[in-house]
């Protein structure tokens, strides 16, 4: 079987484009991780047994040498191999050996959005403590030159940093920017961590860039770039190149990273579907990170705004969602009779409404194609000769590289599936209009001789409806644990300004030359870097807390999300948008250990065997007449697929010694909550309190999604969960 078609998250017209992979391995040999959980304790030689077990399920004319492409051997067991579907199932029988499964090739998903959350330059800080907090980016590289990057005033290293700096040729690390890594099973020529994409320097920018005054990207969105924790090291781990992202590359970079050192993983990738988790190299790869206390923060992926279309499902990662903020970049059009019309592009194109330019619609521009191909100004349709230096109307979505090819000025454009709702950079004077807009381009070009229009720069519409979920954002539920809310978290990624390569050309066309060291994007990728960088920032009061204890906070402390505006509530939006403020001190935490991820793993049928190679440990099978479900793990959010369910939960106190919390129960008229107890008392900080909370729906025939929420509150802390009854 060949692996899934190839599908870093960045957002292009609300959708990822997929490229193929044009897989230049043997014939009938894939990839295949082959996965062996924890490493064993004691002696033991991993690449000798690697090659010692490969050699043994190859067919006879193959050696090991030839066909082994990694091992993987710091912080968890296992390798990557080119095999056949024979060789795969003989491995995948042998003892140790939890899963096998082909390596997919996996896709990438401002400042402003810093302040828009509450979360101003001002805010309280523990420099010291920051400064010795490592972000790990696994991503495109990084743009080592940028002033996002650069170490003034940076001390030395941290000196649990166990890392290096291999970023290949002319490729120099600082005290800010101090690890880095490349992974290159592509086999590029030359290849440095050095991004040429962009994306791996706007998402290290994001979550830890230095504060920079004075940034724009050509004028639009002028003001200072700052990432959440500027006085944090970075890391970075380069596995992500022009063709996607490869597993067995991404596990290699997890295998490094949590042996480095790092702090917090940031991974703005994903697939187009969820797998088990143990075919899932991003669930592995976290799983072992959570094993040392670091959190992994992960897009949700760019498929909405379908439900379902989460591909980040693991309960030991932080799945975020992307959300506007209250600035929308917008542009107008103008047409020669004057009616002004509101399309969607970052447009920094400087054109004035009295210049206005021959303005023609597709089907007219061609003497080679038919009228559809024409319409939609499909690649090689245009003839340069009528389009040059006017602007030309297509009815769909484009990146503007057929425009650009026959030097028109402008290209408006349709959005055809009305899911358009965020602005993209184009390489020419641009704009996206709705279906009604777009209509009147059309009856206006068929009521005058000489059609004419300007497509102005763009502008901010400070708008009172943020935050919503932009169209594009992945949706749940979970596919795979399907009584596991995700997503989980929702923080800005739409028009987010952050630091580019200036090699990398600001729009998707590889012909748009310019070059530009900041950068306006949207996509689920630019809203993880946030929660990782908030994350980091609570990690610098909370030194000593679990990756649970961190997301917990940040959940419990959400902004509740208006379910009236997003259709699909909690699926989209999980707990809600962060306030990383609010999240130092949350009062309560629902905090998790590793014995109750593997209990989750029993409950969902996992054999006691594969769970004691995944966790290592021995002693962690499932217990005897284990009956637990998915719903008793401690998440602060709670999921059910029942008309009735009653769920065990246990809060830590964190806030206050001496406390009084009462719970507050809101819900949807057809459902019924209870808590018992209702109130928890505490005498001290840590102690841990239990309660229920009893869940049912009165109408259980009716499908769909019904939300409540409890909160715990001692006058001071608002401790919120999410409670979701979803029938399909
Ligand atoms: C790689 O570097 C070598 C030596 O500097 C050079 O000759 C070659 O053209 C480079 N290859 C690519 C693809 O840039
Ligand atoms: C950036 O601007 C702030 C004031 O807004 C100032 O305090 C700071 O020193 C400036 N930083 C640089 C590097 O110029
Ligand atoms: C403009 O004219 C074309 C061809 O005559 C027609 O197909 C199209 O529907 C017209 N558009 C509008 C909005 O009237
Ligand atoms: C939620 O959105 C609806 C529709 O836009 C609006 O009428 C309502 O007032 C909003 N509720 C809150 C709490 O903002
Ligand atoms: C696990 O196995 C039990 C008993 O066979 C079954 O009822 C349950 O649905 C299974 N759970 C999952 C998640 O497959
Ligand atoms: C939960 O609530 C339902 C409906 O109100 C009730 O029938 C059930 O007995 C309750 N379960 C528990 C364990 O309290």
């Amino acid at each position: 079987m060949a692996p899934p078609a190839a599908t870093v998250l960045i957002l292009l017209i609300a959708t990822t484009i997929s490229i193929t992979l044009c897989s230049a391995l043997d014939e009938n040999r894939d990839v295949h991780i082959v996965y062996m959980g924890a490493l064993p304790k004691g002696e033991y030689f991993p690449e000798v047994h690697h090659n010692s077990i490969l050699q043994e399920s190859l067919e006879s004319s193959s050696s090991a040498a030839n066909n082994l492409v990694r091992s993987y051997r710091k912080s968890f067991n296992g390798f990557a191999a080119k095999l056949t579907n024979q060789e795969r199932e003989k491995l995948a029988k042998m003892e140790g050996v939890v899963s096998v499964f082909p390596s997919r090739t996996l896709q990438l998903q401002t400042t402003r959005s810093w302040d828009f959350m509450g979360f101003k330059e001002t805010v309280q800080r523990v420099p010291t403590v920051e400064s010795n907090v490592i972000v790990g980016v696994i991503d495109s590289g990084i743009w080592p030159e940028s002033d996002s990057f650069t170490d003034e005033g940076f001390g030395p290293l941290p000196h649990k940093w166990k890392g290096i700096c291999n970023g290949g040729e002319n490729f120099k690390c600082n005290k800010k920017l101090i690890g880095a890594r490349l992974y290159n099973s592509y086999k590029q020529a030359n290849a440095t961590a050095r991004d040429t994409i962009g994306h791996g320097s706007h998402t290290a920018s994001t979550a830890a860039g230095n504060q920079v005054n004075g940034t724009s990207f050509l004028g639009l969105a002028e003001g200072k770039v700052r990432g959440a924790v500027p006085s944090a090291r970075i890391a970075v781990y380069k596995a992500c190149w022009e063709k996607g992202c490869e597993d067995s590359d991404i596990l290699a970079a997890f295998d490094d990273a949590i042996s480095d050192g790092v702090d917090i993983i940031s991974l703005s990738l994903g697939g187009d579907s969820a797998l088990d988790y143990s075919a899932d190299a991003i669930a592995i790869g976290a799983f072992h990170a959570m094993q040392k206390n670091i959190l992994t923060s992960n897009s949700a992926g760019n498929n909405g705004p379908f439900q379902s279309t989460l591909s980040s499902v693991a309960p030991w990662l932080l799945t975020v969602a992307a959300s506007t903020t209250d600035r929308r970049i917008i542009n107008k059009v103008v047409l020669g009779d004057g009616t002004t019309l509101v399309g969607n592009a970052v447009n920094s194109f400087d054109s004035k409404r009295e210049n206005k330019l021959p303005l023609l619609y597709g089907r007219d521009t061609t003497s080679t194609c038919d009228e559809v191909a024409a319409k939609q100004c499909v690649t090689g349709c245009l003839d340069e000769s009528l389009v040059q230096g006017k602007i030309v109307l297509c009815d769909s979505k484009l990146m503007g590289k057929e425009p650009l090819r026959v030097k028109a000025t402008g290209v408006i454009m349709v959005d055809d599936d009305g899911v358009s709702d965020v602005s993209v950079v184009f390489p020419l004077a641009a704009s996206m209009l709705d279906m009604q807009s777009a209509e009147k381009v059309s009856s206006y070009i068929n009521s005058t001789r000489k059609p004419e229009a300007c497509i102005l720069k763009s502008e901010y519409l400070v708008g009172t409806d943020a935050p919503v979920i932009p169209s594009f954002s992945s949706r749940g539920p979970n596919d795979i644990t399907g009584d596991i809310l995700k997503a989980n978290i929702s923080a800005p990624g739409v028009d987010i300004l952050a630091a580019w390569s200036p090699v990398a050309p600001p729009s998707d066309v590889q012909e748009d030359k310019r070059s530009v060291k900041y950068n306006i994007i949207s996509g689920t990728s630019m809203a993880c870097p946030h929660v990782t960088g908030a994350a980091a920032y609570i990690k610098t009061f909370h030194p000593d807390w679990s990756p649970s204890a961190i997301k917990s906070a940040l959940m419990t402390t959400a902004i509740p999300m208006n379910s009236s505006r997003n259709p699909d509530a909690e699926f989209s939006y999980g707990a809600g948008h962060i306030d990383p403020v609010k999240a130092i001190n949350p009062g309560l935490v629902y905090d998790i250990v590793e014995d109750d991820y593997i209990k989750m793993l029993c409950s969902i049928n996992y054999t006691s065997a594969k769970i004691t190679l995944i966790s290592g440990n021995k002693g962690s099978s499932c217990p005897k007449g284990y009956r637990g479900a998915p719903k008793d793990l401690n998440l602060p959010s709670m999921m059910s697929n029942s008309a009735q369910t009653l769920f065990s939960r246990t809060v830590t106190n964190v806030g206050s010694a001496k406390s009084t919390y009462k719970a507050i129960v809101t819900s949807h008229s057809k459902m019924k909550i209870t808590v018992t107890p209702n109130a928890l008392s505490f005498k001290a900080i840590n102690e841990k309190k239990s309660f229920t909370v009893n869940v049912s729906s009165k109408e259980l025939n009716t499908k769909g999604l019904m939300s409540g929420s409890l909160v715990w509150s001692d006058g001071v802390h608002i401790v919120r969960s999410p409670i979701v009854v979803y029938r399909r």
